[in-house]
């Protein structure tokens, strides 16, 4: 976008440093976008037009999930998307069913007294239907499910040889009971091949350490699993020329060499870095140079440690926190004995522990003999963690010589959360629910 500034006519920058927003230009993923098209869209009538996208915070699950909804509107399918980060799902699946103008028309021609009239849309098998579920709705249920919105959708969408795309993002945040009826819901539509509806959820990874050991969501355990990690330095090169000269600016090969290995593939750093080179070096006036790269990466660090791994570290037990130290302690690689040895837990439970750590992007596990940071911790940020509990444990014990002089001291509630890594951090014997931040 072009604006005015100062009489200089600005170009913006066309970077999108911010949780779920559209890249101007998407790195990489092609083969995960085609492995999607070509299992979820064109065999919609397969058990498997199931795909679930695994990735780390900020490594572009949203993103991808917006490339398949594009793709498929694009071919005329119907796309519900939902977000389950927050309480109401079937709801919101209804209203966004509510909302797209052939839906409508299916519906309310259904759902019309005068079902014997001739559809425009759909044949009249379509119109029965939904006119008995309408019916069953007033006398034992409250109103149409996800289901039976599914269904008729599903029917309707069939006779245009297109389908329904049905998209849930921050899967790993739905409330269970939700979950659950949503699952079982799909699990009779979706994994039924007679109708072309799709699914493709996204999630953390640590989803499967949460959510997905209850046997009831094995719906979702299922699907297809498309992990997604780093982009190639290759791909990254690209992202940050692209999206400079797109927007009328230049860069050297030197600042463009920076950006790639500071960005470490890691696709929301290398949006702050385009973000903050492009405005520390004041283009498309002036060229990107290697003052701008070394800025943007002092600052996109920053962001990263407070909005990523500050969020990690906030989630993991203090076990968990003891064993990221002692990985951090030997630089690089660690082997697994050097950090048991120095740890006072069982092999066992040490190996859990790493398994939901590599999960979560704290650490990375080869699953044998070697453990290492993980993409979404450095030992920097380790160090000032570690230096900032000294520091309230200091302070700790001192409220703790006050509270024995006589001053009261409320605890914590501490219960271990149900859906997310984490303890409870409301005070002991809060009222309502547990809540890890
Ligand atoms: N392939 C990509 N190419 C360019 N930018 C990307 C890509 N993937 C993600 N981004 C950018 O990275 C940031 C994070 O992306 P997104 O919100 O999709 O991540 P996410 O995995 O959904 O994160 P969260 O776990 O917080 O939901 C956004 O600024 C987005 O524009
Ligand atoms: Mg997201």
């Amino acid at each position: 976008m072009a604006r005015s500034v100062r009489g200089r006519h600005e170009q913006q920058s066309l970077f999108t440093p911010g949780f779920g927003r559209r890249p101007h230009r998407v790195a990489g993923r092609a083969s995960e976008i085609a492995d999607l098209e070509a299992s979820v869209l064109e065999s919609p009538h397969h058990p498997n037009s199931t795909g679930l996208i695994l990735g780390q915070r900020g490594f572009g699950k949203t993103v991808l999930l917006n490339e398949i909804e594009d793709i498929a509107s694009s071919e005329g399918w119907m796309v519900l998307k939902v977000d389950a980060s927050s309480p109401g799902v079937s709801q919101r699946v209804l209203a966004e069913a509510a909302k797209h103008p052939f839906a409508q028309e299916v519906l309310s021609e259904s759902r019309s007294a005068d079902a014997t009239r001739t559809s425009r849309s759909v044949s009249r098998g379509v119109q029965l239907r939904w006119a008995s579920i309408s019916e069953q709705k007033s006398e034992t249920r409250p109103g149409p499910s996800v289901r039976d919105t599914l269904e008729v959708l599903g029917s309707a969408t069939d006779e245009r040889d297109t389908g329904v795309l049905l998209t849930v993002d921050e899967l790993h945040a739905g409330e269970r009971d939700e979950m659950v009826r949503l699952a079982a819901d799909l699990q009779l539509v979706v994994a039924r091949e007679e109708l072309p509806v799709a699914f493709v959820g996204a999630a953390l990874p640590e989803v499967f350490y949460t959510m997905l050991r209850d046997p009831r969501l094995s719906f979702f355990r299922r699907c297809d699993q498309y992990e997604i990690g780093a982009v190639s330095d290759e791909e990254a090169r690209l992202f940050f020329e692209q999206g400079v000269n797109d927007a009328g600016g230049s860069i050297t090969a030197e600042a463009r060499e920076l950006l790639v290995r500071h960005a470490v593939g890691y696709p929301y750093k290398m949006q702050l870095l385009g973000h903050w080179a492009w405005r520390y070096a004041d283009a498309p006036f002036r060229e990107i140079d290697r003052d701008a790269a070394d800025f943007a990466e002092a600052q996109a660090s920053s962001i990263v440690r407070d909005r990523v791994h500050a969020h990690i570290w906030q989630n993991i037990s203090h076990e968990e926190r003891a064993l990221v130290r002692a990985v951090a302690a030997h630089e690089g690689e660690a082997a697994l004995w050097d950090v048991s040895d120095a740890l006072p837990y069982s092999p066992e439970s040490i190996t859990d522990m790493l398994a939901r750590l590599d999960a979560v992007g704290a650490l990375g596990y080869d699953g044998k003999s070697h453990v290492r940071l993980g993409p979404l911790m450095d030992a920097e940020f380790v160090s000032d963690a570690t230096a900032a509990l000294r520091a309230m444990e200091q302070r700790g014990g001192a409220a703790a010589q006050s509270a024995a002089s006589g001053q009261p001291r409320r605890s914590r509630c501490n219960k271990p959360m149900k859906q997310v890594p984490g303890r409870c951090i409301r005070p002991a014997g809060h009222s309502g629910r547990c809540r890890s931040k």
